[in-house]
């Protein structure tokens, strides 16, 4: 495959060249004769990795699995998803990674990688699994991987691999039942003492600790006082808030943590030097479910082209989006041969119009939830073709072929 006249940086600055990809992965970058795809006036970022999806398989596929999960992750930009624990039954023993991971196999159609998920006393499973990543969650959420006392928390921390990313859900469990209690909802302060804890426990366990979907600046900056500390911004913290979007959606704006005033809102784009990563944080669930109170939001197939969006407002540059949406991802999760445009790097790559604005709805997404929180918003930004190892599989912004996913966590 020869990706023709594609426009990308490389070395840190824009170029225009051929990216030649033979048996998958990236063999040169140049000038090259024969036939070829032309990305004429497009733009390649590398193959997008979303390092927070939950695909619900097994247990939930009604909502999403596997397939409908990794066809909306490439239409999205996505070449590699890493999918989160709490599906039922839950990725906290031996047997159940097992058992997700021949689920994945047959039904992937990106690259993906399975984190694993903490409990109060799987300790024995963890060490016998030996995963690459583990999430805990200090909070009740979706699922009951619930881990909210200091002692097993600090187990996990000194007993996990004090290199690999424990990925941690800060928001503390004490803090928001007393919030219930006094019908205040989720105030913003159950994340900011879980992410304290959170931090100190890392700090004394000298561990690296990467924070999922931090929602405020003043979180970012609590959690970044540890040297070892990863953070990960989800965009519905950055696009939507209580004031501007909670009564538009109604039940629909019920995620966890909560959206956050605008005010908070606009804050956080001041912390984005600091985060490391983006998280689609995707968390389908059908309208249906929404009605019953389910709390989550479907991300693959709009968070790049939010930040495309915001590349054209003037809101964030490009190699922000490259480095926290593929580089770093990369880097963090241990993913080799992923994150970049180069050589010997797998062919994972995205060509996105900078300039096409399109109107989002949920009608034309691969995701089986349908809905989406930005119906109806216009985005400037599109993805139009995506590569994964050398394979054309989205064309004209949707996908038109199949490969089998391979595991890379
Ligand atoms: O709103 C949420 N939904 N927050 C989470 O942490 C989990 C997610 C889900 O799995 O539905
Ligand atoms: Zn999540």
């Amino acid at each position: 495959m020869i990706i023709k006249n594609a426009k990308f940086y490389l070395g840190g600055k824009v170029v225009i060249k051929d990216i030649l990809i033979e048996k998958g992965k990236i063999t040169g970058i140049g000038k090259f004769k024969g036939e070829g795809i032309d990305a004429n006036g497009l733009f390649a970022l590398p193959g997008l990795i979303d390092p927070h999806v939950h695909l619900r398989d097994p247990g939930l596929t009604y909502k999403e699995d596997f397939h409908s999960g990794t066809r909306a992750a490439l239409a999205g930009g996505f070449t590699t998803v890493l999918d989160m624990p709490n599906t039922t039954p839950p990725t906290t023993t031996v047997k159940s990674f097992k058992q997700k991971q021949v689920i994945a196999k047959k039904k992937a159609v990106c690259d993906y990688g399975l984190h694993f998920g903490a409990t109060k006393n799987n300790f024995n499973e963890v060490k016998k699994a030996k995963p690459n990543s583990m999430k805990l969650c200090m909070g009740k959420t979706t699922g009951n991987l619930l881990v909210d006392d200091v002692y097993s928390i600090l187990k996990h921390f000194s007993s996990f691999p004090k290199e690999k990313p424990l990925i941690v859900h800060a928001e503390d469990a004490e803090t928001l039942e007393a919030i219930e209690k006094m019908k205040k909802g989720r105030a913003e302060i159950a994340e900011k003492i879980a992410v304290e804890k959170a931090r100190l426990l890392a700090e004394q366990t000298d561990r690296v600790v990467y924070f999922a979907h931090t929602t405020t600046f003043e979180a970012v900056h609590l959690a970044k006082i540890w040297k070892k500390s990863l953070v990960e911004v989800a965009p519905h913290y950055l696009f939507l808030s209580r004031e501007k979007d909670g009564k538009r959606l109604g039940k629909f704006s019920k995620v966890y943590p909560p959206l956050r005033s605008e005010a908070e809102r606009r804050e956080l784009w001041g912390a984005l030097y600091f985060v490391d990563s983006v998280g689609s944080d995707h968390a389908p669930h059908t309208s249906q479910d929404k009605k019953k109170s389910s709390a989550g939001f479907p991300g693959l197939e709009t968070t790049l082209a939010l930040f495309l969006n915001a590349y054209n407002e003037g809101k964030i540059e490009l190699p922000w989006i490259i480095n926290r949406m593929a580089e770093n991802p990369a880097k963090i999760f241990g993913l080799n041969s992923k994150g970049r445009i180069g050589k010997g790097y797998d062919g994972d790559i995205t060509l996105v119009d900078l300039k096409e604005g399109w109107k989002v709805s949920a009608d034309d997404f691969e995701s089986k939830c349908g809905w989406t929180p930005y119906e109806g918003f216009t985005l400037k930004g599109r993805v139009k073709k995506v590569f994964l190892r050398g394979n054309l599989v989205v064309d004209d912004s949707k996908v038109v072929k199949e490969v089998k996913g391979k595991r890379v966590l």
